[in-house]
């Protein structure tokens, strides 16, 4: 009797040689995940009672990338054996000896098998009496995989690699997708006995299926109506194309939740965003990382948010914003940039050409152009005029600027923190704000004006500008 406790073994310790990268094949993101992160993911869905991760390959820089993000999951390592099927071995091996149950065996380079697929799989396999079941697939075009013999009866009888097929075996298009249910006992039994005496000397976990068979016990294949659950990721182009099945399937997952995406070809979401119903995604847009966004808002075109929050209703049109908050019935863009810790109030504005960095900008609050506005507060009902600046940075400290309520600054103001604004204050055209100024005063520190007349046809005669004020002097 084999009991229902379910352990997951995720194989992650080749090297990847044909994604010619210095980063693990299993690093590699998409979906604003690495590879294995959403095999992980999906395990933690399953809900197993082991997870485990077969690790050799950089496997300092693998566990790092993952241990955070997945506290139940026991990195295995793999010794100087190669081969799937030495891998599965010693995360077995590390099993407790009293774990009886099924174990479901992953790659981390097939990141599109998902939850409800891979609950179907084992369904099918407890279903039925064999000691191993496969998932497989017919495919148009089968290279690289391998190949799932059947005898005459139309059962498994084994698996072929590529690299050791005839012809006639590489014509088979049924591959195997590299996923499996095996009853422990059998991988106990059989992946000792496993040798390398194949094309690419390493221990191939494809063999079992076979070795089960010639001992006369049944070996079953699930077969995935959807092939592109089993694609798995060797080279970069695969990368793109299974980045795009799984981006495809996301924004049809939010379409389906009341989200408009105009353009889903180009509207790239990563798996770990949120979107409320009636957001409206214009082309050309990425919503990545643990972006939320609110009901009602609007996003694109042309638009980057990560780790975003933004508020019902709100605009963002053109920009690019990172770990920003944005308010409720707030407008960003076009062309803005929010970096970190920028929080702009409900109903407040960051407009055109404006680059904020951890600035708090309050409720109904407008930074309409051209300005820079860093590591400062500003109040509600506030209006930095048009390349309204803050100068935070005094070559070796960062100081902050306090603008309090209501206060409104001339166009090109220069505010030299650390400064702070009373509540009301106004600046003139061009200030240059080096002191605090009171609530409710008027700041103006440039020189009067000077003008002096006829200096530019004194000084530059025969240009077309003293032309043009000889004329204009002429038609007075
Ligand atoms: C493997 C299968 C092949 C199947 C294909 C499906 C074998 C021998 N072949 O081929 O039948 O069609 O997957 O995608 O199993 N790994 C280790 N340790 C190792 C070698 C590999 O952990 O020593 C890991 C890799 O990191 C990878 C996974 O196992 O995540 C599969 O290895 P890979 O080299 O990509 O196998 P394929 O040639 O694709
Ligand atoms: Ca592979």
């Amino acid at each position: 009797m084999t009991g229902n406790t379910l352990a997951i073994i995720i194989l992650a310790a080749g090297q990847g040689t044909r994604m010619r990268s210095r980063l693990p094949k299993v690093l590699h993101e998409i979906g604003g995940r690495p590879l294995v992160g959403h095999v992980l993911t999906t395990a933690q869905r399953l809900g197993a009672d082991h997870v485990e991760v077969v690790v050799r390959h950089e496997r300092d820089q693998v566990v790092a990338a993952l241990a955070q993000d997945y506290p139940d999951a026991v990195f295995i390592d793999q010794d100087e054996i190669p081969g799937t099927g030495r891998a599965v071995q010693v995360a077995v091996d590390a099993l407790p000896d009293d774990f009886d149950g099924d174990v479901l065996v992953l790659s981390g380079d097939c990141p599109l098998a998902d939850a409800d697929t891979l609950r179907s799989f084992l369904d099918a396999h407890r279903a039925g009496e064999a000691g191993a079941t496969l998932m497989t697939a017919v495919v148009d075009d089968p290279t690289g995989y391998g190949r799932v013999i059947r005898d005459e009866s139309g059962g498994v009888d084994r698996i072929v690699e590529q690299k050791d097929a005839s012809s006639d075996e590489a014509a088979v298009r049924e591959i195997n997708a590299g996923m499996y249910v095996f009853r422990v006992g059998v991988l106990r039994e059989y992946l000792p006995s496993v040798g390398v005496d194949n094309a690419q000397s390493e221990m191939y976990l494809t063999d079992v299926p076979g070795m089960l068979r010639r001992d006369g016990s049944p070996v079953a294949a699930s077969v995935v109506t959807d092939v592109t659950v089993t694609y798995g990721v060797n080279d970069r182009a695969q990368l793109a194309e299974v980045g795009r099945l799984l981006n495809q399937r996301i924004v049809r997952r939010w379409q389906l939740e009341g989200v408009t995406v105009i353009d889903p070809a180009t509207t790239w979401i990563d798996d770990d965003a949120t979107l409320a119903p009636d957001v409206t995604i214009l082309p050309n847009t990425h919503i990545l990382r643990a972006t939320k966004i609110a009901e009602g808002a609007i996003i694109g075109p042309d638009t980057t948010l990560v780790d975003c929050e933004v508020g019902e209703d709100a605009i963002v049109r053109r920009s690019d914003a990172t770990l920003a908050v944005i308010g409720a019935e707030a407008m960003v863009g076009p062309f803005s940039f929010l970096r970190p810790n920028t929080v702009l109030g409900a109903r407040g504005k960051i407009g055109a050409y404006v680059e904020t960095k951890n600035a708090e900008i309050g409720e109904g609050s407008k930074v309409p152009h051209l300005s820079y506005v860093g590591d400062a507060t500003i109040g509600r009902g506030v209006n930095l005029g048009a390349s309204t600046i803050t100068a935070n940075y005094d070559d070796v400290h960062k100081h902050r600027t306090v603008v309090e309520d209501e206060v409104h600054t001339g166009s090109h103001t220069t505010l030299v923190a650390p400064v702070r604004l009373g509540a009301g204050a106004k600046t003139g055209a061009g200030a240059v704000v080096r002191k605090d100024v009171p609530a409710g005063s008027l700041s103006m520190s440039i020189a009067p004006q000077r003008n002096i007349e006829g200096w530019v046809e004194k000084n530059r005669a025969g240009t077309g500008a003293a032309d043009a004020a000889a004329r204009s002097r002429v038609a007075e």
